[in-house]
């Protein structure tokens, strides 16, 4: 049996990783985004964002000719699937924005139909419940099968999630269609994950629910590091490694911070509030996450009044612009929201990252210091905030901060430093969630 050729629509950070990990696997892929800046990028080898393995994705496609990037979508018509995952990013009143959608459902709807033979329309971006159900009317006279099918990818292992997905979820109209998208998956995996079958409806609410699962557990965890911090000889990281032991609860996103950021969670939790306003107490958990999260990054401000250095003309040093590690996105980052109250309340500012520099200057100018080396980052400072879990500061030990710091106050909004290498010290370290090593 031929492979089917597949096209992507939007080439963000789920439509590149998708199209590049299909080109590899052996399907001819059309990689279409109306950015001409982004296409004559990618074409030429570039890829427009960093994320691990992406590169060498990129420059495999391309040499063996199995990715064509373009900005024409009617080059859909030489396809047999496409993925549509262009952005579905919040509005000002915090309800998902659909006109990217829509408008390439549009024109898709138009392109698609004189086509005889079927094609199929896999919505892979993250759309509120039946959204699909309106889509598809558009295509009503059409040989088109409609279909959702949510991505979970987390940025920084996005092709290894691509490789090695947990689920598969496919949400479709009719159970042709569904099969249609079936095989294809079958095809792509040699060792296929579950398949799910459901209609649009759930598959969309699967997307959110798995999202705000996780957000709530960040928030969750979050909440008892609160407690810890108040209390002497508590350690958040303990017990959530205690809790995570109970299969029923597990012990991954129990990892305590300054709240979770990127381009998903904060605009699916604010999203499904939105969406669910309409019906009785049936967002209250929600709220209750987002709320714990907005408030995170005051526990660090808290902690740097308590060292006295929450005063105009400090130097501070920030490790760690990133939302996460392994990716340059600073989008909803805890970094943004501190950079601006310490700007405001006029501290001199350093800062340091290993990938996400570029994009922090693009906000911020020439109002911070940027620091390509953590050694130049923690230069004549008063305060050192790691604000991110890059591997190369679980590197850094008391020597490093010791050497170059003017007084050496440490907060470890990650507890990413080896806390027994941090003890009995007169210097204050403090972890977020822990009083132990201050
Ligand atoms: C998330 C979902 O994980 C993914 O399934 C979905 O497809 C897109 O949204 P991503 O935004 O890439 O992925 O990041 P994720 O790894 O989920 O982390 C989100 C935020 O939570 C980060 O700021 C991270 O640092 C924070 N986090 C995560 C914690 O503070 N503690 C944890 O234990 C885990």
């Amino acid at each position: 049996m031929n492979k089917p050729a597949i096209s992507v629509v939007g080439l963000g950070f789920v439509g590149l990783s998708l199209a590049l990990v299909n080109a590899k696997k052996g399907f001819f892929t059309v990689a279409i985004d109306n950015n001409e800046e982004k296409i004559k990028k990618n074409s030429s080898g570039k890829t427009p964002f960093y994320e691990p393995l992406l590169d060498s994705y990129l420059h495999y496609s391309i040499k063996s000719k199995m990715i064509h990037f373009t900005r024409d979508l009617h080059e859909i018509l030489n396809t047999d699937i496409t993925f549509v995952t262009v952005g579905t990013p919040p509005s000002k009143q915090g309800e998902i924005d659909l006109s990217q959608l829509k408008s390439v459902t549009n024109d898709l709807a138009k392109i698609l139909k004189e086509k005889k033979k079927r094609h199929l329309v896999v919505i892979k971006s993250t759309v509120v419940p039946e959204t699909t159900k309106i889509i598809s009317k558009r295509f009503k006279n059409t040989n088109v099968g409609i279909l959702v099918n949510p991505e979970f990818l987390r940025e920084g292992s996005g092709i290894h999630d691509l490789l090695k997905p947990h689920l598969i979820v496919i949400g479709e109209e009719n159970k042709k269609d569904g099969d249609a998208l079936e095989r294809y998956y079958l095809d792509f995996y040699e060792k296929p994950p579950e398949i799910l079958r459901t209609s649009t409806t759930t598959a969309e609410l699967i997307k959110y629910a798995n999202n705000a699962f996780l957000a709530t557990k960040i928030s969750f965890i979050n909440s008892i590091a609160n407690i810890c911090q108040n209390i002497p000889d508590s350690d958040v990281n303990t017990i959530a490694h205690a809790i995570g032991k109970d299969t029923r609860i597990g012990p991954l996103f129990l990892k305590a911070g300054p709240g979770f950021g990127g381009s998903c969670l904060p605009k699916d939790i604010l999203g499904l509030i939105k969406f669910s306003e309409k019906f009785k107490d049936a967002n209250i958990l929600f709220k209750a996450v987002r709320q714990v999260n907005q408030n995170q990054p005051y526990r660090i401000l808290e902690i740097m009044k308590e060292m006295g250095v929450l005063q105009r003309g400090k130097r501070v040093s920030i490790l760690g612009l990133a939302f996460k590690n392994d990716t340059d996105d600073i989008r909803e980052s805890v970094s943004i929201k501190l950079v601006n109250v310490l700007l405001k309340k006029g501290l001199d500012i350093r800062v340091h990252d290993p990938m996400a520099l570029g994009n922090f200057r693009v906000l911020f100018g020439d109002k911070i210091t940027y620091c390509t080396k953590i050694e130049e980052c923690l230069e004549k400072s008063e305060c050192c905030i790691l604000l991110t879990d890059w591997k190369q500061y679980k590197k850094l030990r008391r020597i490093n901060f010791i050497k170059k710091m003017k007084d050496v106050n440490i907060i470890d909004a990650r507890r990413v430093l080896d806390q027994s290498k941090f003890q009995e010290l007169n210097f204050r370290a403090i972890g977020l969630g822990s009083k132990i090593y201050r």
